[in-house]
């Protein structure tokens, strides 16, 4: 829901670097593409190169993005560059920047840099008088803990108001995310059964076959609980356990999402298990003996009306056997089924929404089957088959910026109870078990469901 802000010129700090190359190159001409870009983009970054040189490194990026690039778009999106070179924690090519914005007020500045040069640059923005009416879009991590990201929010809004400041979680883009909002609501099936009298429990998986690979020096002092637990998950099960907003703004949306996360109490390290695959330590980048975990599974509830009693059972990890990641609601398990000649229990049904790949929504029922014996039975809805093909998150996001729509970038008060949501598991962290590659992680994360249906087999393209 646009707010009435517009920008006039998208500023890219980092533009040479990994995130930019990968991810918001091909974002910024998809946008071209469909006609959706009217702004100059000027790209900030340390390196010598000239405009020329940007635009040759954009192209590459594009191509191996995309496949294929269409001329007319690229040299329409090669038209809006313009390159500015400097040391972007000194004063000294802000006055370039200045020039290149030609008497542009309404700048979106995107920070595809280091948390760490953040607050740098934007009171290097602020000095040089280019941010009363900008805003400001940053990539997460939003701080290591409760107590840095307290600080960077601190130190950003002595110079912006909070509504100046984007922070870009790249799974609030994407369009299974952004789905569970109407399936939710706009369904009476779904909105009767969402709540503590039909669900007896939720279960989260973000797993990846892959490992950290080259990221170890990244890597190593993250760890999966801050790499994608307390931003993308949690985020997404605030999405998933919020109550219906009461309006269409940025604020509604987020008052609702805020009110769950307020209402989960802090993790306990009791609940919460850490895993590291086998061949980690031998990775370059990672520190000798290192107790990074590459899983995590952890117990979390929610007190509220709509919840209490619901475990929430969240686990993430990389060299698990297969790539997903999905959200599974398990419902109560019907009375018996006395009407039968062998009345057995069946099992409960499941409402699975599928964030990736291949988004989509199954429904899990059960039928009797020829043999006369019950049998699980899957409905399934694959989005793309039936809604087309959805935006990029980079692109969604990108555009979203540009047009002054708050609705998909954390507030502040999001990302902190977040954090404070893991905080002990951070300050307190329990020992990491290894795991075989390919494995769903240590056998310990079973223990955490006692009393609980155990982990499901995670629903898998094609299957
Ligand atoms: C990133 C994490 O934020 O998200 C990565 O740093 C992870 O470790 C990635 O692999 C997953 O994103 P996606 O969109 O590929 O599921």
């Amino acid at each position: 829901m646009p707010g009435g802000w517009e920008a006039d010129a998208l500023v890219i700090f980092g533009v040479t670097g990994d995130l930019a190359q990968k991810m918001t190159f091909p974002a910024l001409y998809r946008l071209e593409r469909r006609g959706l870009l009217d702004v100059p983009v000027i790209g900030v970054a340390g390196r010598k190169l000239t405009t020329a040189e940007l635009v040759d490194s954009a192209r590459k990026s594009i191509e191996r993005a995309e496949g294929s690039v269409n001329d007319a778009a690229f040299e329409r999106l090669a038209s809006r560059f313009t390159y500015v070179s400097g040391d972007v924690t000194s004063p000294e090519p802000y006055p370039r920047i200045a020039h290149a914005l030609g008497g542009r007020r309404r700048p979106l500045y995107y920070l595809a840099m280091p948390p760490s040069l953040f607050a740098p640059i934007v009171d290097e923005l602020a000095a040089a008088h280019l941010v009363a009416q900008a805003r400001v879009a940053l990539e997460k991590p939003f701080g290591h803990d409760l107590a840095s990201a307290r600080a960077l929010n601190r130190q950003l809004n002595q110079v912006l108001a909070p509504e100046q400041i984007l922070r870009v979680d790249h799974f609030l883009g994407k369009e299974p995310v952004i789905e569970l909002e109407y399936l939710r609501f706009a369904n009476s099936a779904m909105a009767e059964l969402w709540n503590r009298d039909s669900v007896v429990s939720l279960q989260i998986t973000m797993a990846e076959e892959f490992g950290v690979e080259t990221r170890g020096s990244f890597y190593d002092k993250v760890g999966a609980l801050r790499d994608v637990v307390q931003n993308h998950l949690l985020l997404v099960l605030a999405l998933v356990a919020m109550d219906p907003p009461v309006g269409p703004s940025a604020d509604d949306l987020w008052d609702k999402k805020v009110e769950v996360l307020r209402s989960i109490p802090d993790a306990s390290v009791h609940q919460y298990v850490r895993g590291q695959y086998d061949g980690y330590l031998q990775l370059p980048g990672v520190a000798p003996g290192s107790a990074t975990e590459t899983f995590a599974a952890l117990r979390l509830e929610i007190n509220n009306w709509r919840w209490e009693g619901v475990p929430v059972f969240i686990r993430a990890g990389k060299r698990l056997p297969a790539r997903v990641t999905e959200v599974r609601l398990i419902l109560r398990e019907p009375p018996r089924l006395n009407f039968l000649p062998d009345p057995g229990q069946v099992a409960p049904n499941q409402i699975v929404l599928r964030i990736g790949p291949e988004p989509g929504m199954r429904l899990q029922l059960s039928a009797l089957s020829e043999e006369s014996a019950w049998r699980l039975v899957p409905l399934d809805t694959i989005f793309a088959h039936e809604l087309g093909e959805p935006l990029a998150p980079y692109e969604r996001l990108l555009y979203a910026a540009l047009t002054g729509d708050d609705r998909y970038f954390a507030r502040q008060d999001a990302v902190e109870q977040s954090w404070r949501i893991v905080q002990p598991l951070l300050t307190y962290p329990p020992p990491v078990y290894p795991y075989p590659v390919g494995s769903w992680g240590p056998p310990e994360a079973a223990e955490l469901l006692a009393g609980s249906p155990p982990w499901q087999q995670p629903w898998l393209p094609g299957t």
